[in-house]
């Protein structure tokens, strides 16, 4: 027995070794940890249970047959973050680049189900040069396995992609089937063809930062949803968002063990919201104020800055907050930041997170290059998205809410249970210039005095739709609230709304617009 106790140890021994000291020491000089060391620093201490450690590549070709390497690239298994159960796999680079060949993708669909069947979040810390040249349609086909398990994961359990280095080709797809990518900036990369590709096919040079690095993906493209500075920080980072979550749609979020209070009203919230909507303010600061200890996990921070959206608990529960942004295109909803918030309030709906909207907004933003890029197919995301939602919905309208975004955004017939407004809030088809300009168009040209009439018009559309009496009169705001109170309002609406439940017609799925 002592000889087959021996044998097991090497082989354990070997598993740790990666792709050997050479390769290791490689690892470390480009300044990324290795598989193992990252998954020692997003889990609870020890509490790793690996999985597959001897599984190997079946290829012969291309001198493979040579080189066999127990976990084929992959480390997986299950672990526990906050005393929560996670299922996980880290590629490791220094096995071939961390590319997935037939048994590495094996490996990787045999956690994911499971963390499926057990209803366990899933967490891939991946670092790979894609598809395995060497494995042909084997890789390719593997990678078809776990992008299929990845949309069946979908609102089901949480899928979470941390990016520690390069990720190409197939390695992709699988972190954009997931509800958030994270990126470690300067190590962490995404792109489909590579530099030396592109340059061949298209003659255009660029370096693999600039192609899909950590600034990229989180402020152009959107694909990312965080930029951490460090492996440590993006980490820790992972497990704050985790502390926010259920395991799974059929449980509601963890609710905080230290809540705060509902303390005295707050006088200084009002100071930050100008009455005139000309001028502009930092909505976060706002968010700040309302929510538990300060505490905003925002989401996608650098990718369509006019909205902004994010997790925060009130009086210990989780919240999903979705805000338009003053600050910047004075909050205007366009094609990304409807992508933005669709995503989000469905990622909130399907994982039992009420959602709260606070609004200042002059509408969808017009033109030629939006109409052209498809705000139309892109703003109806976000109709779709809050109409399809059975959580609690409650909007907040700070100032503005003009045309379309109020439809969208709080409008009782789209559904919202509950609608608050501050005094100052304004709600209209448009802005009085452009209302006034299409009603009395014919009537400016002919006056005596153009602009005289213009502003009297002006003045009287604004009397009538600047302020929220109107909508209130025909039952279509159901509170207008001091600003001093809106944390304390927030949270008795939450409970009234804590135990509601909404039915939807059983079907197969819908057609959502994309
Ligand atoms: C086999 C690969 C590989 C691949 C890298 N390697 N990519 N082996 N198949 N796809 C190997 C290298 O040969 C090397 O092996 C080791 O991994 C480390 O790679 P290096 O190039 O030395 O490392 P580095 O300089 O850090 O560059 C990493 C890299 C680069 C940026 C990932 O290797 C690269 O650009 N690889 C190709 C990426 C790519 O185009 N993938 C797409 C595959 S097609 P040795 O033995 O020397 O250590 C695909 C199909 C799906 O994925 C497409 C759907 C859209």
């Amino acid at each position: 027995m002592e000889e087959l106790l021996e044998k097991l140890r090497k082989k354990i021994k070997e598993t740790r070794a990666g792709g050997g000291a050479k390769e290791l020491e490689k690892q470390k000089s480009s300044g990324k940890k290795t598989a193992r060391e990252r998954i020692d620093l997003l889990l609870d201490k020890e509490s790793f249970h690996e999985l597959d450690p001897f599984v190997t590549s079946r290829c012969q070709d291309f001198g493979m047959d040579r080189r066999k390497f127990p976990g084929d690239g992959v480390v997986s298994g299950s672990g526990r973050i906050d005393g929560r159960l996670v299922f996980l796999v880290s590629q490791d680079f220094t096995i071939m680049g961390g590319t997935l060949g037939e048994m590495q993708a094996n490996k990787i669909a045999a956690c994911q189900d499971l963390a499926i069947k057990n209803r366990r979040p899933f967490i891939q810390i991946l670092d790979s040069g894609g598809a395995r040249i060497q494995e042909g349609v084997l890789a390719l086909n593997g990678y078809g396995h776990i992008f299929r398990r990845n949309s069946l994961a979908s609102g089901l359990i949480p899928q979470i992609s941390i990016m520690a280095g390069p990720t190409a080709g197939g390695a992709v797809y699988s972190p954009a089937l997931t509800d958030f990518v994270f990126m470690v900036e300067g190590i962490g990369r995404m792109f489909i063809t590579g530099p030396e590709v592109i340059k061949q096919v298209t003659g255009e040079e660029v370096s693999f930062e600039e192609l899909g690095g950590a600034r990229i993906h989180n402020e152009v493209s959107g694909v990312a949803h965080f930029a951490l500075p460090t492996e440590e920080e993006c980490f820790s980072y992972v497990r704050k968002l985790l502390s926010f979550l259920p395991a799974n749609c059929y449980e509601l979020p963890p609710v905080s063990r230290s809540p705060q209070d509902q303390e005295a009203p707050d006088e200084n919230i009002e100071a930050l919201i100008p009455v005139s909507s000309e001028e502009v303010y930092d909505i976060k600061e706002v968010i700040h104020r309302i929510v538990d200890h300060q505490d905003f996990l925002e989401v996608q921070a650098f990718f369509a800055p006019n909205a902004v959206i994010g997790l925060a608990r009130l009086a210990g529960k989780v919240v999903g907050i979705v805000a338009n942004q003053p600050l910047i295109m004075a909050g205007v909803l366009d094609i990304d930041s409807s992508d933005k918030i669709a995503r989000f309030v469905r990622f909130c709906d399907a994982f039992n997170i009420p959602i709260i909207n606070l609004v200042d907004v002059p509408g969808y933003l017009p033109g030629t290059d939006q109409e052209h890029k498809g705000i139309i197919r892109h703003g109806a995301k976000i109709l779709y998205a809050y109409s399809e939602a059975t959580v609690p919905k409650i909007s907040l309208i700070l100032r503005k809410a003009f045309g379309g975004a109020y439809i969208a955004l709080c409008s009782q017939g789209m559904g919202f249970d509950y609608i608050l407004a501050y005094p100052t809030a304004s709600i209209a088809v448009m802005g009085a210039e452009g209302a006034v300009n299409i009603l009395f168009r014919k009537e400016i040209r002919e006056a005596v005095d153009s602009e005289k009439f213009r502003r009297e018009k002006e003045k009287e559309y604004q009397e009538k739709f600047s302020h929220p009496y109107y909508a209130a009169s025909y039952g279509l705001l159901n509170a207008i609230i001091d600003p001093r109170h809106t944390r304390q309002e927030l949270i008795r609406v939450l409970e009234d709304l804590s135990a509601k439940k909404e039915e939807r017609a059983s079907k197969k799925h819908g057609i959502p617009p994309c």
